[in-house]
């Protein structure tokens, strides 16, 4: 099987043995110069991998992959951080169905990739905006995914699901076929074309969630997704809802 499309984007690609985190390598490398091109950073381990509202994303060595994608916008683009969250997720199940057919995979709305429903992976896609001209506005999405539990230490294989428990997995394959989806969503991703796939691939629609929107709670049906990848909920009124990802602390099924 062909994993690989062919894109025309020229990509910088760094590979560490270990880093921090690289959503902060990449910000940080953001801050440091004028870049026209996108740049990835994919790490073997990372020692302060987090997720979103700070939470620790477990990042240990030969255990999943963890990469980054930076995104240089220049001249006042604006990116909307909603879809691109949207379509990586979207790009992320289509790898991972290629490379393991068998298991099942779903996006927990927003960012979370569940396999047989458990977390097995996220999205952090964060903003740059405090550049020094004003100008520019980087966008980073950073994916990691616990491809391998193997090594896992006991409490943590309790909690975290894992795609397979196989040392064998070629996870630079896996990298390679990710990035390479996402250039290519990323194209058209204003469209939100994926839409409708994410929608199937959806594990929160048809269900009863709650969620938190900074003071104020709602409760209802996750009803559908707004062409910008924002979540309707039907409140017990009739009373439609539109949640978009920004504002989102908590979302219980
Ligand atoms: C989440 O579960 O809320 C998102 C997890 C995102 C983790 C990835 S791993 C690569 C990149 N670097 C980080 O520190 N976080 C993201």
């Amino acid at each position: 099987i062909n994993h690989y499309r062919t894109t025309t984007f020229p990509v910088g690609i760094h590979t560490f043995r270990t880093v921090s985190s690289t959503n902060d390598y990449a910000k940080q490398f953001s801050n440091n110069q004028d870049l026209t091109d996108p740049q990835v950073f994919v790490a073997d381990s990372q020692t302060r991998g987090h997720g979103r509202l700070g939470r620790h994303f477990y990042s240990p060595i030969n255990g999943g992959i963890y990469l980054s994608i930076l995104i240089p916008l220049q001249n006042r683009k604006t990116i909307h951080s909603g879809l691109i969250t949207t379509g990586t997720a979207v790009c992320v199940v289509r790898t991972l169905k290629q490379f393991f057919p068998k298991e099942d995979f779903r996006v927990k709305w927003v960012n979370d990739i569940l396999v047989h429903d458990k977390k097995c992976g996220g999205i952090l896609t964060e903003t740059i905006s405090s550049l020094e001209d004003g100008l520019h506005e980087d966008v980073v999405v950073g994916i990691g995914l616990n491809v391998d539990s193997t090594n896992f230490p006991k409490q943590i294989a309790h909690k975290a699901g894992a795609i397979v428990a196989n040392t064998s997995i070629d996870k630079n394959q896996i990298a390679a076929s990710i990035i390479d989806h996402f250039f290519y969503m990323y194209q058209t991703y204003t469209s939100g074309n994926f839409l409708t796939e994410y929608s199937k691939l959806s594990d929160t629609l048809g269900k009863q969630v709650e969620v938190v929107m900074g003071n104020q709670t709602i409760t209802g049906l996750a009803d559908h997704f707004t062409h910008d990848g924002a979540l309707v909920v039907k409140e017990p009124t009739g009373q439609l809802v539109t949640v978009s990802s920004g504002e989102v602390t908590k979302v219980y099924l």
